[in-house]
């Protein structure tokens, strides 16, 4: 739920936060037991051509997704635990270039309990991380690249290719005019690397695309109790979507809610793919 690529890491189990469900209401619990009842370790059908894209963001509520051009400084202890238990079982973690600048990416999973979990449900040590990029200008220092473990898929209309690095890397090539296609892209990502669902962790800029693309599923809202004030129209004020104004305004539907010390995590589906998360979700909202 939070946005800081590289927070804290998470938790031990005995220190783990207790999270309060509030729609439907239930008994408190730790992040990663509230991302276990997400179903998301099942794999239900994704859609058909692409992965099942959620799509995780924090905000004030005040609705900047940044400050001093972070998003740390927006994030909460629950909000880390979340966006690091929201990880472990997914197959691709994808983020914009200018997000993985900004935040310096680093391991995806770096708890090793985590990893282990990963094996033992079946599924490789980390997920895929994905990076979309035009320019291909990301520093060689980026921590994930100079992982040996990283795995990483580059999303890019371009031809270049990263400086050499540690990490495993590979590309996705599709658009043009120095524009990823996106839905190709996913499509890819699917076809390619087997990715059935996809965790984006933004920034504004690739949200706005993917949604105005059709190609997210289900928001994952963690709205701090924070109030920070600045002028939308200014670079460093970004709300959670930025770039073109949508065509029509998105519906959301309400799948759960979470709180911790006046810290609400919201999930939602998105409009046209809200049958999809109903379906794929009823029996295991955020909250259940
Ligand atoms: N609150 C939160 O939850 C949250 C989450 C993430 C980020 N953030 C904040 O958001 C800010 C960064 O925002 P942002 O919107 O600039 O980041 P972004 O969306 O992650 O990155 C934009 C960059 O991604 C690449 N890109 C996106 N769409 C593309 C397309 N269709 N084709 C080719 N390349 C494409 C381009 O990279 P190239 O320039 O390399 O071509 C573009 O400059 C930071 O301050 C960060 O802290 C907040």
């Amino acid at each position: 739920m939070a946005s800081a690529a590289d927070p804290p890491a998470p938790r031990a189990a005995s220190e783990q936060l207790s999270i309060r469900p509030l729609l439907p209401p239930g008994e408190p619990a730790s992040a990663p037991e509230i991302v276990e009842r997400l179903g998301l370790w099942t794999r239900p059908a994704p859609p058909a051509e692409r992965p099942r894209v959620l799509n995780n963001m924090v905000s004030t509520v005040d609705g900047r997704a940044s400050i001093g051009g972070r998003s740390g400084p927006i994030a909460g202890p629950a909000d880390r635990e979340l966006f690091h238990a929201l990880r472990t079982p997914v197959d691709a973690v994808m983020a914009g270039a200018g997000t993985m600048r900004v935040e310096r990416y680093g391991r995806i999973i770096r708890d090793e309990a985590r990893r282990r979990l990963r094996r033992e449900r079946g599924l490789t040590e980390e997920p895929l991380a994905c990076i979309v990029s035009a320019s291909l200008a990301l520093p060689p220092d980026l921590p994930l690249l100079a992982e040996p473990e990283s795995r990483v898929v580059v999303l890019t209309p371009s031809e270049a290719e990263l400086a050499p690095s540690a990490a495993h890397v590979e590309y996705i090539r599709t658009g043009s005019n120095g524009e990823l296609d996106l839905s190709r892209a996913l499509s890819e990502l699917r076809r390619r690397f087997g990715v059935e669902v996809l965790l984006c962790e933004g920034g504004p800029h690739l949200n706005g695309q993917l949604l105005a693309g059709g190609l997210v599923d289900e928001l994952f809202l963690s709205l701090s109790p924070k109030l920070a004030g600045g002028d939308p129209p200014d670079g460093e004020a970004l709300r959670i979507v930025a770039g073109e104004e949508l065509e029509e305004p998105l519906e959301l539907h309400l799948l759960g809610a979470l709180e911790h010390n006046s810290h609400l995590f919201l999930r939602y589906g998105v409009s046209a793919r809200e049958r999809v998360s109903r379906e794929t979700t009823s029996s295991s909202s955020l909250a259940s």
